[in-house]
């Protein structure tokens, strides 16, 4: 195992379901350590990218490499890849403890006096008392259950975080504490980040580098600002559009 911050490398990715084309030959470069935004509207293909990142999709064509390996059955042995699920995909019979020790008793990595250590440990650096572990999730606001599942993908001690829409159905002031804290964590850490959302503040809060994914392929990339100006029409527009009341 190498040590924290890979890099992510995306070629000429092509995918369809059926007769739809999601992906024509996608371009992508993550740079190590720093936070990556991919933002885009709603089924643009943000979640399909993230599931080939971690080799639970397979391209059509292109290539998908991570840490200069192609993603491939072995990935996952060679690099420490955690995913955060929009979902957070809890399970609601364990505790939040059980939960977020899940992974190091599944692979036995370390004596029980310690993964109660990492658990309490990774609790904190998500911001949530040892206390907050004895409860069930469903004892928890969506927020907080956020977190929880941010804390379990850091027991793996990951190289490469991702989080797919880690703010769907949180207040905006939740929102921005989970912002912080993906931020906090890289910082920290050092972990390569990679967010994938369609909301807009928390791409502008916390990316270094966004692209935004549109038509199956980045209609636009670069920094914040960059991306602010860009002259695509479609990014544009998803920037500026706000609800406006049919006029009586
Ligand atoms: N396993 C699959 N089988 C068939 N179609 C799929 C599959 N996975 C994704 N799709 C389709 O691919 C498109 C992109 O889906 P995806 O979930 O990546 O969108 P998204 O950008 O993540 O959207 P959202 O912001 O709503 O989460 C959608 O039209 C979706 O229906
Ligand atoms: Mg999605």
């Amino acid at each position: 195992m190498e040590n924290a911050g890979v890099s992510v490398s995306v070629r000429g990715l092509r995918k369809n379901f059926g007769s739809q084309c999601v992906l024509a030959g996608l371009d992508l470069e993550i740079r190590p350590g720093e936070v990556f935004v991919l933002m885009g509207p709603s089924g643009a293909g943000k979640s399909v990218v993230l599931r080939h990142l971690i080799g639970l999709e397979e391209p059509d064509a292109g290539e998908v490499r991570v840490g200069d390996h192609p993603v491939d059955d072995s990935i996952r042995d060679r690099f420490r890849m955690a995913m955060v699920f929009q979902s957070g995909g809890l399970l609601n019979s364990l505790t939040v403890a059980e939960n977020v020790g899940l992974y190091l008793a599944e692979h036995r990595l370390v004596s029980r006096a310690d993964r109660e250590r990492l658990v309490r440990e990774k609790l904190d650096l998500v911001g949530l008392d040892e206390s907050v572990g004895l409860k069930l999730p469903s004892e928890l606001s969506g927020g907080m259950r956020k977190r929880v599942a941010i804390a379990r993908a850091l027991t793996m001690d990951p190289q490469l975080i991702l989080f797919d829409e880690p703010t769907s159905e949180l207040d905006p002031l939740a929102a921005a504490t989970v912002g912080g804290e993906i931020v906090a964590l890289n910082r920290r850490l050092g972990v390569t980040t990679v967010v994938v959302t369609h909301d807009r503040h928390l791409a502008f809060g916390v990316g270094q580098r966004i692209g935004f994914l549109a038509e199956g392929r980045l209609l636009a990339l670069g920094t914040p600002a960059e991306i602010r100006a860009s002259a695509d029409p479609l990014v544009h527009q998803f920037l500026t559009s706000a609800f406006t009341p049919p006029s009586p």
